[in-house]
Formats: structure tokens, sequence, C-alpha cells
């Protein structure tokens, strides 16, 4: 039977050398393939500063850290994410805010506002699934309330709102190279991107105990640093990132064309230009349609069952925790589809055959 994976990293022989070239340079952490690798992503996304650390929660304390963070603050973020979106401000003893989603999956803009207390200090939108917030509107609230911006691009590498890349709009964009991610480092690893070079430097020293030279330390820090066989990886990934993106549009477009009129397939604005992380389809049948898809050897996934809101871990800290509607619906009828760079057509078919059989259609 054929056997399809949820996603796969690109590995070809120019990553192989890449590899070996670092592993046999004699230098390992933050040496020149991390500085090469920097400069290409602040390139790429269209900031100052792209700064490494050893993934997007790392980079989250870092940056939550050096921004003053405090306990009592409040956060404006979707409770449909990742868990880890929210972990850094809690240590911080910062409150998440939880907004209910829109049609996109992302945090309905209209909902900000009213969210807002004199406590709340920033928003942290996210592009879930690889399709971008309304940042417009983000930044709009943003500026308007004096509040910052924290973009999370860890599912969105390469994704753009109108004519640019996310993760350049606010104060600074958070990526994840996660091994499902789009771009990856063939394990844990992360950036943080800014144009505001004050912050850019206290995060880089922050990552490296808290100095700029060997043995004078300025603030107390962490080490949360990154490698040198990772940077060179990273590099060719990044390389090859808007042609593996370019197929996951065409798989994305494929699947729409094909299983539409059965399940609701995710949709994309005007403004919009996706990266398709994932694809994501509705159905209030997903649990037997799941059942079904595995059972032909494809994998599935749900990104995610439980709400942020709805986490032992949120439910013990907060009481007062809102209801979400959106969010709870969609927790139970989403389902991502296989999807990857360079994910098959003959595969998108048989996937779209077994959706289609599911459905009698
Ligand atoms: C939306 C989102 N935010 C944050 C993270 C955390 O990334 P990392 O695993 O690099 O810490 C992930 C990845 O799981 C994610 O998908």
């Amino acid at each position: 039977m054929r056997k399809i994976p949820l996603s796969r990293v690109f590995l070809n022989e120019e990553v192989r050398a890449a590899a070996l070239r670092a592993l046999e340079s004699g230098s390992y952490i933050l040496g020149k393939e991390c500085e090469a690798f920097e400069s290409e992503l602040a390139t790429y996304i269209g900031t100052k500063h792209a700064v490494l650390c050893s993934s997007w929660t790392a980079g989250g304390f870092l940056l939550h850290k050096a921004m003053g963070l405090k306990p009592g603050d409040e956060i404006l973020v979707p409770s449909h994410t990742a868990f880890p979106t929210i972990e850094p401000m809690i240590h911080f003893g910062a409150r998440p805010v939880f907004i209910d989603i829109d049609e996109t999956y992302c945090l309905d803009v209209d909902l900000l506002e009213a969210s807002i207390t004199p406590r709340t200090v920033g928003i942290l939108p996210v592009h879930i699934y690889g399709h971008p917030a309304n940042l417009d509107r983000v930044l709009e609230i943003g500026r308007k309330r004096n509040l910052w911006v924290i973009e999370d691009c860890a599912q969105a590498h390469g994704a753009r709102f109108k004519d640019e890349r996310v993760g350049a709009a606010g104060v600074a964009g958070m990526f994840s190279f996660f091994p499902s991610k789009n771009l990856t480092v063939m394990g844990d690893g992360g950036c943080i991107t800014t144009n505001d070079s004050a912050l850019a430097e206290d995060v880089r020293m922050l990552r490296n105990h808290g100095r700029k030279s060997k043995y004078v330390h300025d603030m107390v820090g962490y080490n949360l640093r990154f490698n040198e066989i990772q940077a060179a990886i990273g590099r060719v990934e990044l390389r090859n990132l808007d042609r593996l993106n370019e197929h996951r549009r065409r798989v994305a477009a494929h699947y729409t064309e094909r299983v539409s009129r059965v399940v609701q397939t995710p949709p994309e604005k005007q403004w919009a230009s996706s990266v398709y992380h994932m694809y994501v389809i509705r159905t209030e049948r997903r649990d037997e349609l799941a059942k079904h898809l595995q059972t032909k050897g494809i994998s599935i996934g749900i990104h995610y069952p439980l709400a942020n809101h709805q986490q032992p871990a949120i439910t013990k800290l907060y009481p007062d925790l809102p209801t979400l509607p959106r969010t709870e619906q969609v927790v139970n009828e989403i389902l991502s589809l296989p999807i990857y760079g360079e994910l098959p057509m003959e595969d998108v078919d048989y996937v779209c055959d077994a959706v289609l059989e599911f459905f009698h259609s």
C-alpha cells in the first residue's frame, strides 16, 4: 500500500555537503555559517537583523526578556495556535488574553480592541498554517493603542501580506526551524527578525551569557545559541524555500479544486499569499474521515485538537477564561492533509481520491 507522510524535509546532496563542510570546519557554535545564515535570513525577510537562537521558544524568552515583559502584563494572542506561542510570556508572569479566530484561522482583528485593558502591552498575531494574519489592522490598532506587535511566523517562512514577507512588520518576527516547518535545519532552531538594532544587540548578548566579548558579561544571560552545522544546512534550505513554497501552493490549489465540493477548504484572502505550511480542511465527520485516510496509508494531522484556553496547564492557571465559539468549533472539525515542498502530484491525487471515496462522490 502507498504510504504518504504528512510532511517531509528537503534533503539533497547540497544539504549533505553543507553539513559535512561545517562538520570538518573546526568551528561549531556562532561562527561564519551562523553569521552568513543570519545575514541571508535578514535579506530574505527584509529586516536589518536576524538573530539565530536554539528554537522559536528560546527566541521568545530572549525577546520578552529584552523587551522587559513583567508580571501582570497582558498580551493579545489567538488561542488557536501551537502551545509554545504562549509559553515564554507565562514564564515572565504575563498573561495571554485569548482572541477568537476568523475564517482564515488567524486572530479576528475585529475582536482586538474590546480585549484591550490598561495592562495590555502587545499583540502577538500568529500566521497559522502559513496564511498571514491581517497585519494592516493589527499594526493600526497597535499604533493607535500604543502596543507592540510581535509576529509568530513559525509556520509562515516566505508568506506575504500584500507585497511584504511576514516577519518585518512589527517590533519583531519569530521563526521556527523545527523539522516539519517550511524551512528547517534538521533539528531545533529559530530566529528573531527585527529592524530595531538595540533590541537585536540585546537578544544577541542574552543568547550568549550576556556577553559581547569572551570574558566580560554585561548582562546575566542564557545559553540559547545556534550551531554551525545547522546554519550550513539552513542556508541551503533557504535557497530552495521559494521553489518549495511554490510547489506547496500548487498542491493546495489542486486539493481545493478537487475536494472543495465535499469539505470546507482553506480560504486565502486577496491580500495574502499563503505558504501552506498545513493544508487544513474542515468537516463535521472529521474523525471518521481521518480513520478512512489512515487505512489508505495517508498520514493526517490535527493542528490542534485542543485550543490553548482549553489546555489543562492553562485552565489551572486562570479561572476566568473566555468562551471562543469559533475556535471551540473548529478544533473538532479540522484535519491537516499531507503537504510538503516535493509532495508528488500523484500522491495528491491519491489523497483526493480517498477523500472523495469517503463521501461517495
Ligand atoms: C505557531 C508556532 N509557534 C511557535 C512554535 C514553537 O517553535 P519551536 O518548536 O521552534 O520552539 C511552533 C512550532 O511548534 C509553532 O507552530
